[in-house]
């Protein structure tokens, strides 16, 4: 399929089915710790907010926390299957069911626009000119001075790893080492003292994918790399797109995935694997 310039659109329909909205469901638990840090986050710097929009809202699960919090509250997804749960997560909330670089939503609308975790699916796997196009509508329906607040999974940067796995964990590794279609995934064993050395990218995406494994989301997450953005060239995109960054924050520390699989980093230095950039409309 092509848009009106030509560009390739390189999927059908959302990305989110019923099987596979069903399936983060049903991980909610697994992520419940991390997600806490993320929407605590996202309230801290809300700031003065009488109307927030939430794109790529998903089931409302930020807009259930914004609850009480802001007056006037607004997601959007282009998931009908995402969506299903909001009007029981959030009853108030005024639900657009549209894609991101098309918001059905009026012009200079909105204090506040957060994108928690879609934007990396936008770069991944929308069209080439999708992400300038979804900057340009938050900037659209943000009022002169609103906020945009991303959050979103950081590259971190070429490096190797070198940690201690226990041997449950090293064929977990092996399994998506085989199966993981981003880019090629390997590592590397030192005989001497049973640890493993790679790629931290590599790292990264096997810990935040493991909890796909044997679900409806394993395909997508196979196909897609949680090692995306960096600093300074979205801090330049978020500029050209005619915001100004006044903040950028790094969180979720990658000990604590590697704790979860009974791991540990040895001889390298620990990274904060997601980030919150605040920018204020220009
Ligand atoms: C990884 S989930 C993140 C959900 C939630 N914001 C969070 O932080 O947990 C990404 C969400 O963005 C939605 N999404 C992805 N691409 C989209 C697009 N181009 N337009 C609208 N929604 C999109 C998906 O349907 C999904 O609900």
């Amino acid at each position: 399929m092509r848009d009106e310039e030509g560009d390739v659109d390189k999927r059908q329909g959302p990305l989110y089915g019923r099987d596979e909205a069903d399936a983060m469901r049903g991980r909610d638990d697994y992520w419940a710790a991390e997600n806490r840090a993320k929407w605590d986050l996202l309230l801290d710097n809300l700031g003065p907010c009488e109307r927030l929009f939430d794109l790529g809202c998903g089931w409302g699960q930020f807009l259930r926390e914004a609850r009480g919090r802001v007056p006037e509250l607004w997601g959007a997804d282009e998931s009908p299957d995402r969506l299903s749960d909001i009007k029981e997560a959030c009853p108030e909330a005024n639900v657009v069911t549209c894609r991101a670089d098309k918001l059905d939503l009026p012009d200079g609308h909105f204090d506040v626009v957060v994108t928690s975790q879609i934007l990396h699916e936008v770069v991944l796997f929308g069209t080439d000119k999708e992400t300038e196009a979804v900057l340009s509508e938050i900037r659209r329906v943000l009022k002169d001075g609103g906020r945009w607040l991303l959050l979103d999974h950081l590259d971190p940067g070429p490096g190797q790893a070198t940690v201690t796995l226990p041997p449950r964990a090293i064929e977990m590794l092996l399994e998506f080492e085989r199966r993981f279609a981003a880019y090629r995934a390997v590592h590397r064993d030192i005989e001497d003292c049973g640890a493993v050395e790679l790629p931290r990218r590599c790292l990264q995406d096997f810990l935040t994918k493991l909890w796909a494994r044997g679900s409806a989301m394993e395909e997508m997450e196979m196909r897609e790399t949680h090692c995306i953005f960096r600093r300074w060239e979205t801090i330049a995109q978020a500029e050209r797109a005619g915001f100004r960054v006044d903040r950028w924050i790094l969180f979720s520390d990658i000990r604590a995935d590697l704790e979860r699989v009974g791991g540990k980093l040895v001889g390298s230095r620990p990274w904060f694997r997601k980030f919150l950039m605040a920018a204020t409309k220009a």
